[in-house]
């Protein structure tokens, strides 16, 4: 009997429903092709044009879902023109999923794949492959919503707590002690948590619980680095990092640079994981501007996907996609232009990782 499992879908906005409906695609091959489990698919509306048209970013149906499901799938979110009275965007669900079903954990892996232009010189398909992990509920984020405004002044405040940096501490080690390969460069098991303890109380504060927590993982090298030398290091010498644990807000800064060196965010997946609850995504925007003209690359959305199917476990089946989108891009099938666009978009992605799903299976 095959294993089932619910899954929330949430396409969001802008390209969110074209590299989700490519994604559903490619899932229904992975499915055939495996035989051994069943998704089944709830649909839900959040984001932008959700708030547009109801008044809340996401809707109470999908909230209620969401707690009910396995595992949530979600594309990019937000309109830059649709926004709240006080100027921030309203299509955002951060604070409406992350925070209230405390998924404390985004994990983002960046990893280079073949025939993919790093903006680095000199990198071979992983020489790229770290992770970072983003503390997802409290640091600088946690003010979203309750930071002060007067004509004159604004203020937005730093929170962290011990049960906070702990539980995010603890699981940077295990994701170290777990991951496949050490860091590219040494293949040593290494933890670095960036932070700007130098400067600000609350960073020393995290740094001293890490190292609390680093004492428990003597098989794990642990290394502490401020963001600034953090930022540096992630474009020249990448290949240093296994796992890197940082604050909300630098983790989201950081993603983004990660990515960048990775051939843009169209490589980059991510997973938001509490202790029941979890969601899936790709880490960037909506890109409203390319929207509808078939030049989304899916495969941030896809990746998020194959860490969906592991969290569920599903193993295997993530394996297999993950090994086709690899072999997809080792044969140079996917036109992807200078920006990270696609030509001819989600279709041309989907039919090519069809077929590369196809041909592992015939060679099975
Ligand atoms: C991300 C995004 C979100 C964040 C935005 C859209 C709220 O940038 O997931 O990295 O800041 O966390
Ligand atoms: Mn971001």
């Amino acid at each position: 009997m095959a294993n089932s499992y619910l899954v929330v879908i949430l396409p969001g906005d802008g390209i969110g429903p074209e590299i989700v409906d490519a994604t559903l695609e490619i899932l229904e091959t992975v499915q055939t092709l495996s035989g051994r489990f069943a998704l089944i698919y709830e649909l839900h509306q959040a984001g932008a044009a959700c708030y547009r048209e109801t008044g809340a970013t996401i809707t109470t149906e999908a909230l209620e879902a969401f707690q009910r499901a396995h595992a949530t799938l979600k594309g990019p979110v937000g309109l830059p023109d649709v926004r709240r009275p006080d100027g921030t965007e309203a299509g955002l669900l951060g604070g409406e999923l992350r925070v209230r079903f405390d998924l404390f954990a985004n994990i983002r892996p960046i990893r280079l794949y073949p025939g993919v232009a790093s903006p680095l010189h000199g990198m071979a398909p992983d020489d790229i492959d770290y992770v970072i992990l983003r503390e997802n509920c409290e640091g600088l984020y946690l003010s979203r919503g309750v930071g002060i405004t007067t004509p004159q002044a604004a203020t937005d405040t730093l929170m962290v707590t011990e049960r906070g940096c702990t539980r995010i501490s603890r699981q940077a080690f295990e994701l170290a002690r777990n991951k496949q390969r050490g860091a590219p460069a040494d293949g040593k098991r290494r933890v670095t948590l960036v932070d700007k303890s130098n400067v600000l109380r609350s960073f020393a504060f995290f740094r001293r619980i890490f190292l609390e927590i680093a004492d428990e993982y003597p098989e794990v090298e642990a290394e502490c680095l401020h963001m600034d030398a953090a930022a540096a290091a992630l474009v020249n010498r990448p290949g240093h990092f296994q796992i890197i644990v940082t604050e909300n807000m630098f983790g989201d800064i950081l993603s983004d640079l990660g990515g960048a060196t990775i051939g843009g965010l169209g490589m980059c997946p991510g997973a938001n994981i509490g202790e029941k609850l979890a969601y899936f995504e790709p880490i960037h925007g909506s890109a409203p501007d390319i929207a509808g003209r078939n030049l989304a690359n899916p495969t941030s959305q896809i990746l998020a996907a194959a860490m969906m199917l592991k969290h569920l476990g599903e193993e295997e089946a993530a394996d297999l996609l993950e090994k086709a989108v690899w072999s997809v891009y080792a044969e140079k099938r996917i036109p992807i232009t200078r920006t990270g666009a696609v030509e001819g978009g989600a279709p041309v992605v989907t039919k090519q990782l069809k077929d590369v799903l196809q041909g592992i299976a015939n060679s099975l």
